[in-house]
């Protein structure tokens, strides 16, 4: 009744909140921020560092972000597929020319790669809830979450021991062996995060065979290509197991090719049993996509198109590149000719390794040089400068086990 005096406390909805456990990463970063010492070493955060230690923008962005300013004339809506000329520059870098024709595969732009994986995870549980996912032990922690939230369940195989520096092939294909048609298989294109140890081509073709022959559905995470060994060595696995399967997701990321990290730029590739299951599938994402984000932020992928449908830019990007790739290199060859016990690091590809460090030599490392690195004891290889990598191989050195 008006004028009744309301007495009972109102439902405090956020009480029923759980508190959420800071991102240890994100704690890393604060952590050495706050470190006084001007000699302290960041290797935890993961962006590319040039060998001044700076994360730059590269020149062909710089000038593709020039021509855009200077030529785009709306900012009108694009729609849920995004830029569909970048999702087609981009389709053969990914697929190569001839499977890059396969109309069984359809792809849309996505908020990067991190979008591209949610939303492939969100189709997976539309077509099938109770839809499995097999992946490998460990990879890189925002996988889990972006799965699990879809509602997709997942199976762990095992991939990689630290403590040996080895991939676990015979015990990954044995867990996969057991593994039921339909099923899905998340594997890391190239340069693996957070082990930086991919599979070689034998391997992959050993891939290949399984998905084909007990029919499980390939979901490749594709966020550096180009930073490995190049950009066609880096598709090489990825197109192998979507040639071979039926069945295919794949999340590209340019987020780190093109360092654009924050413009959030990506795609989501899948590919259907035939033209017509793609095209219900391209509807189905669309849907989707509209539910989460709408429409995927425009700025990076214009980037990225122009880039592309620039010869000369295109050019100075893949030069651009190959430096990336080649500072990546040296520096894991550097590390590798350090000590035997880190001959191993040469042998991986792209930013990240794991050192084979306890948590408290990685925390004496923190202590007492000022080295910060995740308690796993994975490090971003390029986080290191040319003024600070045999300082930092010398400390991990004298911290190793026999
Ligand atoms: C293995 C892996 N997949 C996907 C992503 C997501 O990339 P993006 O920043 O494009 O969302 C990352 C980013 O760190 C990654 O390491």
């Amino acid at each position: 009744m008006a004028g009744d005096v309301i007495t009972a406390e109102p439902p405090q909805l956020f009480d029923r909140l759980e508190e959420q456990k800071s991102d240890s990463l994100l704690q890393l970063i604060a952590l050495c921020d706050a470190d006084p010492r001007p000699d302290k070493i960041d290797v935890g955060v993961g962006v590319y560092r040039d060998a001044a230690g700076a994360t730059p923008i590269l020149r062909a962005v710089k000038a593709a972000e020039k021509r855009l300013w200077e030529t785009q004339e709306t900012k009108a809506y694009l729609g849920s597929m995004g830029d569909a000329r970048f999702t087609a520059l981009i389709r053969p870098i990914v697929f190569g020319d001839t499977l890059a024709k396969d109309d069984r595969i359809v792809g849309l732009q996505t908020p990067g790669g991190c979008g591209a994986l949610r939303l492939g995870a969100d189709l997976v549980a539309r077509a099938n809830p109770r839809a499995r996912i097999h992946v490998g032990q460990p990879t890189w922690p925002n996988h889990g979450p972006l799965i699990e939230c879809s509602g997709v369940e997942m199976v762990s195989y095992p991939y990689y021991d630290a403590a040996q520096r080895i991939i676990l092939f015979d015990r990954m294909m044995d867990a996969l062996g057991r593994a039921e048609a339909g099923d899905l298989l998340l594997l890391h294109g190239c340069c693996h995060n957070p082990t930086g140890a991919d599979l070689s081509l034998d391997q992959w073709r050993e891939v290949a065979a399984l998905v084909s022959r007990r029919g499980l559905i390939p979901y490749v995470d594709l966020a550096y290509q180009g930073l490995g060994n190049g950009l066609e060595a880096d598709a090489a696995g990825t197109r192998l197991v979507v040639e071979a399967a039926e069945q295919a997701l794949i999340a590209q990321s340019c987020d780190k090719n093109f360092g654009v990290y924050r413009e959030r730029t990506g795609n989501l590739f899948v590919k259907a049993g035939s033209k017509r299951a793609a095209e219900v599938v391209f509807g189905n994402l669309l849907t989707l996509a509209r539910t989460m984000w709408s429409m995927p932020p425009d700025h990076g992928a214009a980037i990225a198109r122009i880039v592309l449908d620039t010869p000369e830019l295109r050019a100075d990007w893949n030069a651009e590149l190959k430096e990336m790739c080649a500072r990546i290199r040296t520096l894991r060859a550097r590390l590798a000719g350090y000590d035997e016990r880190l001959a191993y690091i040469d042998g991986q590809n792209g930013m990240f390794s794991i050192l084979p460090l306890r948590e408290e030599q990685v925390l004496a490392l923190r202590r007492e040089k000022g080295i910060y690195l995740a308690n796993s004891g994975r490090f971003n290889v390029v986080g290191l400068s040319d003024d600070n990598v045999d300082r930092f191989a010398a400390a991990v050195v004298e911290k190793l086990d026999g």
